[in-house]
């Protein structure tokens, strides 16, 4: 299949006038267009201003964990079947009353699934595809073989089944599963397939285990997802898809749902809590905080645990990326509450293509902006109990998570690697390409070595922020611009949010395991299906057969 599909933007689209703007096809400055409206505050420090007094109504829902199909969790093997179904009845909790939404979702559960398994165990994941497209199973963040890797080139046709199997051989992180269709990914997605997977090791265990981390029921996965839903018919609301205009720049909606529910409430005690939060939205950026501006702790990255977690009072979150925090109740009393907000954008934060300061008028039809304040959840203390948990200060130097890659060492060192994002505008039509190129089913656009250590120079050209997500292993950064990684940087990574004119350098191992071809795309997963996409080959051999 190729990828002609272009973007149609109509004249008066808000994104279209920015993108013009940047091109110099308006006199308007980009600045000019993102003037604040008094309704949207984005001076960061007024955080009264970006929660609502909206009380929460529901309580969060834990996500089911699932059990292994072979009845013993301890053998090193585990099995789970995944079947793929649409019209899954799904009751929508909302401080504004709740609704059913019809929605696809694996093994008919309400909610989206969790998986928890070892390092060391063999994997074997049954998929059914009951839907009446291709589908399949990517396992996001993953370093497995890439036949087994979910990608476009092994379709699972409607009605049709495939086991997936393969060794967990990475460090402990919150890593997550989700179909990767030839441009189907972003409705998939959307309209409710994409599922936890946790994997741990013997470093995360012990921490737990010493109470470094906290654990069992203080060890929450947070899933935080932006939907937009129909107008009610019949007690019905049904999922919105690609039904505006500018939804082809990245599929925004204004209902944030954390674990289905949007904005729900937590009962805390008052100790430290592990929260896994997932944005696992189809294009929307977040930065989350604390309505009371608290700081809380990071211990884990995409890939796995921070050597030295991280104090910090924000975090900016693109899409797919994911963040362990630890956050501390101790110092709160039975009766008080706190809110997890998105912070409101500042002027040139994000790009104008997050449209930070733009306010919300008749046009954008239940759309938000990227950048607009939002209330996530809250966590109601009810309990007073003496906290047991001392977060860890650092993992050994000896442990595979602690490790730097030397850039000089790199295979490529002096002849980096080069990935150039941009968005193509045509007459009327937009197209969003990595070097130049869309996606095309049949070519690799980069042939790597096997066992090689790469550089990869990620170049957003473009007016607004790409999350760059690579397949086939976990890769750190080393600069930004020049400036060698700090704080949240220092860990492993698979999705890096790359701001407009902003150069990202990664470093990252290919092992004999990756032997294959796999997927770089922008995590925008419309972006990612109109073509912002590419394959690289590992080694000498791969499933694609080019003309
Ligand atoms: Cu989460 Cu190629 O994807
Ligand atoms: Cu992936
Ligand atoms: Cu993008």
């Amino acid at each position: 299949m190729t990828h002609k599909k272009k973007i149609n933007l109509v004249a008066t689209s808000l994104l279209a006038s920015l993108i013009l703007a940047g091109c110099g096809g308006n006199s308007n400055s980009p600045s000019n267009n993102m003037t604040q409206s008094d309704s949207t505050p984005q001076n960061s420090s007024s955080i009264e201003n970006t929660v609502s007094s909206t009380p929460s109504t529901s309580s969060l829902h834990i996500l089911p964990m699932m059990s292994d199909e072979d009845g013993n969790s301890s053998d090193a093997k585990a099995t789970y079947t995944l079947t793929a179904q649409k019209g899954v009845d799904v009751t929508i909790e909302t401080p504004n009353g709740s609704w059913v939404t019809p929605m696809w979702r694996y093994n008919n559960s309400p909610l989206p699934l969790v998986i928890r398994a070892n390092r060391g165990d063999e994997m074997t994941l049954n998929f059914n595809n009951q839907l009446t497209s291709d589908s399949t199973i990517h396992w996001h963040g993953f370093k497995i073989p890439a036949k087994e890797d979910g990608g476009p080139d092994f379709p699972v046709k409607p009605n049709e089944s495939k086991a997936y199997s393969f060794k967990l051989d990475q460090p402990a992180s919150p890593l997550w599963f989700h179909p990767h269709p030839d441009m189907q990914t972003g409705k998939q997605v959307y309209m409710g397939l994409a599922g936890v997977f946790l994997i741990e090791d013997n470093i995360s265990k012990e921490l737990e285990q010493t109470k470094q981390l906290p654990s069992g029921d203080r060890d929450v996965v947070l899933l935080v997802q932006d939907r937009r839903f129909a107008k009610e018919k019949d007690g019905v609301r049904e999922l919105q898809y690609m039904t505006h205009d500018m939804d082809s720049d990245g599929m925004l909606g204004d209902v944030v749902l954390v674990n289905g529910s949007q904005f729900p409430n937590l009962e805390v005690s008052t100790t430290q809590y592990r929260f896994r939060l997932y944005n696992v939205s189809n294009a929307k950026n977040y930065d989350f905080a604390f309505d009371d501006g608290r700081e809380f702790t990071v211990v884990a990255t995409d890939g796995g645990l921070i050597k030295n977690p991280i104090k910090l009072d924000h975090i900016k979150m693109g899409a797919a990326q994911r963040v362990e925090i630890i956050v501390d109740f101790r110092e709160d009393s039975v009766g008080d509450s706190l809110k997890l907000i998105s912070r409101p954008f500042e002027d040139d934060d994000m790009g104008m293509g997050n449209m930070g300061g733009m306010s919300q008028d008749d046009d954008m039809e239940g759309r938000t902006i990227n950048g607009t304040a939002v209330d996530i959840m809250e966590f109601k203390v009810t309990k007073a109990i003496t906290d047991d948990i001392t977060i860890y200060k650092t993992i050994t130097d000896k442990a595979e998570i602690s490790k730097r890659l030397n850039p000089a060492l790199a295979d490529n060192a002096g002849d980096e690697r080069e990935f150039v994002m941009t968005m193509n505008m045509g007459r009327g039509t937009m197209s969003f390409v990595i070097n130049g190129k869309e996606f095309d089913a049949n070519r690799i656009d980069e042939f790597i070595d096997a066992n090689s250590t790469e550089i990869w120079r990620l170049t957003n050209d473009s007016p607004m922020a790409h999350p760059f997500h690579a397949h086939a292993i976990q890769y750190q950064i080393i600069d930004r611009d020049g400036v060698p990684a700090s704080g949240v940087d220092l860990g492993w990574k698979d999705t890096f949010l790359v701001q407009p004119n902003e150069t990202v350098r990664i470093i990252g191992r290919f092992e004999p395991i990756n032997q294959g071809d796999y997927m770089y795309h922008c995590h925008i997963l419309e972006h990612e299906d109109a073509g912002m996409m590419g394959y690289f080959r590992v080694g000498n051999t791969g499933n694609i057969q080019m003309p």
